[in-house]
């Protein structure tokens, strides 16, 4: 198999083809002055079983993963395998108001037209691991939680787990049956892209070392709030761990309210401390 890197992902890339003992492909892409992009495989594919990794959380990305999955095809690729790790766009999978796009299955019904399979990492919308139908689009999903769960298992003793909304909940309470310690969950109300409330309530968090779960991490208000509330109630320590670290506000005030914030590297960043190369690599084996 070769790996091509998209140019959103090229350590994650290197990753998986090390661990596969792949080949990593020779891409050169640009950006023209107006915008656009430009990109070229330089290396063979013809006949050749290919796997583009790429994460799309933003629309550059997502062009440039749509030009390289024509383009394999077009260069002869006998297989053409798009591996998204994080998908953007996934957390509009359904119309929340009338007359919405459904943007998650557009993006995926592209990536679809122009690829043998789909894979990718804890999508927003797929709450479980193994291989999903999405409007008659097959996407197989791998969850990095038990990672992100022996990360900090490694490093606290007998941490109390907070989910900060409902759609964590259940991956929180899965990894605290798997850890053996205490969990608890807010319930929080999204106001606009940038605000998010979250409920008070009492949690017997007092003297304990707390970790705040959650697929993705974005402006990072979801995670601040639960951080202030699990502080104001005599926590020890408060940490946070997601998959995706977008970080769109940056890292600044996310490490003010917390002890440390950590992610995979989905998304690469300075706190991606997780690599879900391993898992990438056992899934295209
Ligand atoms: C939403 O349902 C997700 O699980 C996250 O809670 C959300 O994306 C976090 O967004 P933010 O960091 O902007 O609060």
């Amino acid at each position: 198999m070769l790996i091509i890197p998209g140019s959103n992902s090229p350590r994650l890339a290197e990753r998986v083809s090390r661990e596969l003992g792949a080949e990593l492909a020779d891409v050169e892409t640009k950006k023209f002055p107006d915008g656009e992009i430009y990109t070229r495989i330089v290396s063979d594919v013809r006949g050749r079983e290919c796997a583009v990794v790429q994460s799309t959380p933003d629309n550059d990305s997502i062009v440039e993963l749509i030009l390289t999955l024509d383009l394999l095809r077009d260069l002869g690729a006998s297989g053409v395998h798009a591996v998204v790790p994080y998908l953007g766009y996934s957390r509009q999978e359904k119309r929340f108001r009338e007359g919405e796009a459904l943007s998650a299955k557009t993006i995926l019904r592209v990536i679809k037209s122009l690829s043998d399979s789909i894979l990718t990492v804890n999508c927003h919308f797929l709450k479980a691991e193994g291989e999903f139908d999405f409007h008659g689009i097959r996407i197989r999903n791998i969850n990095a939680f038990p990672e992100i769960a022996n990360y900090f298992r490694e490093r606290t003793n007998n941490p109390f787990l907070i989910a900060p909304d409902k759609g964590s909940l259940e991956i929180v309470k899965n990894l605290a049956m798997a850890i053996g310690c205490k969990f608890d969950s807010l319930k929080k109300e999204r106001i606009s892209g940038e605000e998010v409330k979250t409920e008070a309530k009492e949690m017997n968090v007092e003297g304990k070392d707390v970790i705040i779960l959650d697929d993705t991490i974005s402006t990072g208000n979801t995670i601040i709030n639960a951080a202030e509330l699990v502080k104001k109630q005599g926590a020890k320590s408060v940490s946070a761990g997601c998959v995706h670290g977008i970080f769109s506000k940056g890292l600044k005030k996310l490490n003010a309210a917390t002890d440390g914030v950590i992610s995979t590297d989905t998304i690469q960043s300075d706190v991606s401390r997780v690599s879900v190369a391993g898992l990438i690599a056992k899934e295209l084996r």
